[in-house]
């Protein structure tokens, strides 16, 4: 089956995340906050040109591993890590299935960038999840992101449209998976378009405990915009939850 995310990432996509280099106020706290021990080993999954795991390198770390399912992103990443003289180990993976990596691997998994939502069958989703779970250690740490059904407002009113039409054209899809409203900035046209690539978008609480029922400890769950204020309560942007194995 193809993968229509991966193939955005392999073309449309590429130079933005292949290139991008900034962190963003979220990523910037849990990494300060969770990396605490560069003795320790990291995984950076769905590493694109390599932004987070080179932030972590420069944090001290020497033992870090990344992977992308992308290959031209491998490849950039590998381009600027002989630049930098980096000891990175970046590999093409699927995060769906970890072979390349032993159970009990990594003290710090990374999970961000919402990687796992551009993963396009929900037993594939599910079957990441295990992966990682698999690969960290016995009280590593895992931060993940995910994009959050409940904090995107369009999701409701695009979801009528999208339910009308798939029940129309007999096609099974999850309410949850939803395609691509701008890419690169633009709107995407082809919206409603059959055969495109669609994200998942998870609900908190399901997330949670499909999380909780694999064996994780869920030590942090804050939406993007409770890094910049902590005080509210009001939910938006990305949902981080950082978990412990
Ligand atoms: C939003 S970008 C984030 C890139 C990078 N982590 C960063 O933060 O700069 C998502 C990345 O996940 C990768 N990706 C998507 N599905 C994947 C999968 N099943 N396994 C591994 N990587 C995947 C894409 O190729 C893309 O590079």
């Amino acid at each position: 089956m193809r993968n229509l995310n991966a193939e955005l990432y392999s073309n449309e996509l590429f130079e933005e995340w292949s290139k991008k280099n900034y962190l963003l106020i979220a990523e910037d706290k849990l990494l300060s906050k969770y990396l605490i021990d560069n003795t320790k080993n990291v995984i950076d999954v769905g590493t694109g040109g390599g932004r987070l795991a080179f932030y972590v390198e420069n944090m001290g770390f020497n033992n870090i591993s990344a992977f992308d399912i992308v290959p031209g992103m491998i490849k950039q990443a590998k381009k600027v890590a002989k630049e930098k003289e980096s000891n990175i180990e970046f590999k093409v993976a699927d995060a769906v299935n970890l072979s390349k990596y032993g159970n009990n691997t990594f003290d710090y998994s990374l999970y961000l960038q919402q990687v796992l939502n551009f993963i396009p069958e929900e037993e594939e989703f599910n079957a990441s999840l295990n992966e990682s779970y698999r690969i960290t250690k016995k009280g590593g740490i895992v931060l993940f992101s995910f994009l959050d059904y409940n904090t995107r407002i369009f999701n409701r009113p695009l979801n009528m449209v999208l339910n009308l039409l798939r029940i129309i054209r007999k096609e099974k899809v999850l309410t949850q998976r939803l395609p691509w409203i701008k890419i690169n900035n633009k709107f995407n046209w082809k919206i409603f378009n059959k055969n495109q690539a669609l994200s998942y978008w998870v609900k908190k609480d399901k997330i949670l405990s499909d999380l909780q029922n694999i064996g994780y400890t869920v030590l942090e769950v804050k939406n993007a915009n409770q890094f910049i204020n902590n005080n509210t309560t009001k939910r938006k942007g990305m949902l981080y939850i950082v978990c412990q194995k």
